[in-house]
């Protein structure tokens, strides 16, 4: 039988997941099918139980169904619970079990993709949704230093620092008082901002030539942010493309139990050519 396996999410025609895992699959030697499957808010639960009922065995779950999934779930890993949504669902006995692959794809992308060291870096994150939920565990966990957490609607930013449960290290602040708040090692952009051609005001005051900045987003929705970075004297500015990738490379290691090379795949979506080594 051949193994199913899916991305959830609406809308999903533009999601590059299928094109990654299917050559996760080619380089594994697996025979999988992965599809993407669109399901509104109201179809979602409907949708997932349908897809187990017919062999589904995996699947992903992205926007905006992320916090659903992991309701929807009859048992979660920590990682999971402690970022409160779920982008991954391992199909097991007595139903789904969720876990979330995104802040462990965005550390890696940064300290193995990138070579970078992200211990001690004062960090400022934007945005407390979904996405800035899923990657704040991880990035606490990859010993950044100081994280200040700001959101347009403040309270959404204080329930963030209070799931992640550690105030002498995580504090908030209002996005009016960016400009006070000294310059920063590393920036993440976890608002949906660019995805919505919504305005952001940031000052160009927070960044020196050291600091990293990163948007979660990739593709058309990344620039904005990416080029204020690099305008205000920013040299590394990274979008969310490699997390992508890495995101589904741990998806599959939980499926599959092998971990395939990234590196290809990256190449090509990102439109480089890779040097690969052929020993010739
Ligand atoms: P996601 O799953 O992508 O995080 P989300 O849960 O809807 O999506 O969260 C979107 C995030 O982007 C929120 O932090 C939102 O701020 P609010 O909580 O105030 O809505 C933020 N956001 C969206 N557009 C923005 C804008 N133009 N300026 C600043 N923040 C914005």
């Amino acid at each position: 039988m051949t193994l199913r396996y899916a991305v959830f999410g609406h809308p999903v025609a533009h999601s590059l997941s299928p094109r990654i895992h299917a050559a996760f699959a080619r380089q594994q030697n697996l025979a999988m099918t992965y599809e993407a499957i669109d399901a509104g808010p109201e179809d979602f639960a409907k949708a997932l139980a349908a897809f187990a009922a017919a062999g589904g065995q995996g699947a992903n779950i992205t926007l905006p169904h992320k916090q659903a999934a992991l309701a929807l779930c009859t048992s979660s890993s920590e990682r999971a619970q402690r970022a409160g949504v779920a982008n991954t669902l391992v199909r097991r006995e007595g139903g789904w079990h969720g876990d979330n692959t995104d802040g462990i794809g965005l550390v890696r992308d940064l300290s193995e993709r990138h070579a970078l060291d992200l211990r001690e870096r004062r960090t400022l994150l934007l945005g407390a949704g979904g996405a800035a939920h899923g990657v704040a565990p991880a990035l606490i966990d990859a010993g950044i230093g100081e994280l200040f957490i700001v959101n347009r609607t403040p309270d959404r930013a204080d329930a963030l620092a209070d799931a992640i449960g550690e105030p002498g290290r995580v504090h908030t602040r209002y996005w009016d008082d960016l400009g006070n708040l000294g310059t920063f090692d590393f920036i993440v952009n976890a608002t949906s901002a660019g995805r919505e051609q919504g305005e952001m005001s940031l000052p160009m005051a927070m960044i020196t030539s050291r600091t990293l900045a990163v948007d979660l987003s990739y593709g058309e929705a990344a620039i904005p942010f990416l080029a204020w970075a690099r305008s205000a004297g920013c040299t590394q500015a990274i979008d969310g493309l490699g997390m992508l990738v890495e995101q589904a490379a741990e998806s599959f290691n939980l499926w599959h139990g092998m971990r395939p090379d990234t590196a290809e795949i990256y190449a090509e979506l990102s439109g480089r050519a890779v040097a690969l080594a052929t020993g010739d």
